[in-house]
């Protein structure tokens, strides 16, 4: 059943580049230069009329909600509000008819995201569901709804959900982008395009996978780690530190790379792995500098590199390539060696994986 894979979380980061391929199939239709997704054509008022969004999810489906906040709000140019559906739910939100409320949830049964959702039913606003598993109580709670067709996910560490609903949002992002004259017809192919070429990409991240290993080897007894990012990769160093905590039982902790001189810097030294997400598009020369600083406070810089890069490379301890790429679509790639950097410190450390300690698939208490 693991097809060959002595985890189900190894075969889940290796099914990625096919799960992303299914959810955008049958859904991207170039030749027609549109994108086809019923629960969205079916109420298409309501997204062309919305104030703005608010997205309701829990841990790693939460990380996605903050990736697509940053792509909604550029494609798009409607506020994008992130909410943790266990703080959404208990405090008396502001929220009305205006609002779309999208759940992001892979298991559908998470108990928070659900009844966040109901909430915000009761105040009017129209709830569009997010989730992997058909049939589950927040798809059918939820007013209309996009599947990820993931496939079944069964290790407790969200891989391939994480990056397909990052898939889904963007497409949603850019339907509505088109739907509102946002985006111009050369610049929506430009997109379709390069999210074609995604899974390949995915493939090729995933030839790292003995190279990351290794630098698993390194750092395997660490008993903290930081990871940086800024823009679209700022929610990938969140997920990649929350990968990293809950099977290998490593402190990591996850920050925009621009907060570490409010106070994180204070813990570098010559014991701190450094995870940071440096591709070429985003924030480029920012990211150098931030580098920089951790290098001259003796840090260990882990870095996820743009295939092809030099500066970074002559300053990072360690240097992960991933494949060129739209800044937008970056997370899809810089995920993939962060996903197989915790695994693999996990199976050294002796961890159960697929079922870590204290956690549950689908968290369906409060
Ligand atoms: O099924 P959901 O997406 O609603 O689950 C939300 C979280 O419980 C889940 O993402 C959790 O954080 C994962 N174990 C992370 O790997």
């Amino acid at each position: 059943e693991k097809g060959g894979y002595p985890h189900f979380m190894l075969k889940e980061i290796y099914e990625q580049p096919q799960a992303i391929r299914d959810t955008f199939r049958g859904r991207m239709r170039e030749h027609k230069g549109i994108i086809k997704m019923a629960g969205v054509d079916d109420h298409i008022d309501k997204f062309l009329n919305a104030k703005r969004l608010v997205i309701l999810a829990c841990g790693t489906s939460w990380h996605a909600g903050l990736v697509a906040e940053y792509i909604i709000e550029e494609l798009v140019r409607v506020p994008v509000e992130v909410e943790y559906a266990s703080e959404f739910r208990y405090r008396n939100p502001v929220i009305d008819k205006d609002d779309v409320v999208i759940a992001i949830s892979q298991s559908g049964e998470t108990a928070d995201t659900m009844a966040a959702m109901k909430l915000a039913k009761e105040n009017g606003a129209f709830v569009f569901g997010v989730c992997n598993v058909v049939g589950s109580s927040i798809s059918r709670e939820a007013h209309a709804g996009a599947y990820t067709h993931a496939g079944p996910e069964i290790g407790v560490a969200s891989t391939k959900a994480f990056t397909t609903q990052i898939t889904v949002l963007t497409l949603l992002g850019l339907k509505i982008a088109k739907a509102k004259g946002k985006i111009s017809t050369s610049d929506f192919h430009m997109h379709l395009e390069e999210l074609r070429l995604i899974p390949e990409k995915v493939e090729e991240a995933l030839k790292n996978n003995e190279h990351v290993k290794k630098i698993a080897e390194v750092y395997k007894d660490a008993s903290n780690c930081l990871y940086l990012g800024r823009g679209f990769n700022f929610p990938v160093a969140l997920e990649g530190a929350l990968k990293l905590k809950e099977i290998s039982y490593i402190h990591a902790e996850g920050y925009p790379a621009a907060e570490m001189k409010h106070g994180p810097i204070a813990l570098i030294d010559e014991q701190m792995p450094v995870v940071v997400i440096a591709t070429r598009r985003g924030h480029y020369d920012k990211i150098v500098s931030n580098i920089q600083e951790i290098k001259s406070r003796k840090g260990k810089i882990i870095a996820i590199v743009t295939k092809g890069d030099v500066t970074v490379k002559e300053l990072a301890d360690h240097v992960i390539e991933v494949p060129e790429v739209m800044d937008s679509m970056s997370p899809l790639l810089t995920t993939i060696p962060l996903q197989l950097l915790s695994y693999h410190i996990a199976v050294m450390l002796g961890k159960n994986v697929d079922q870590p300690r204290n956690l549950a698939k689908s968290v369906t208490v409060e």
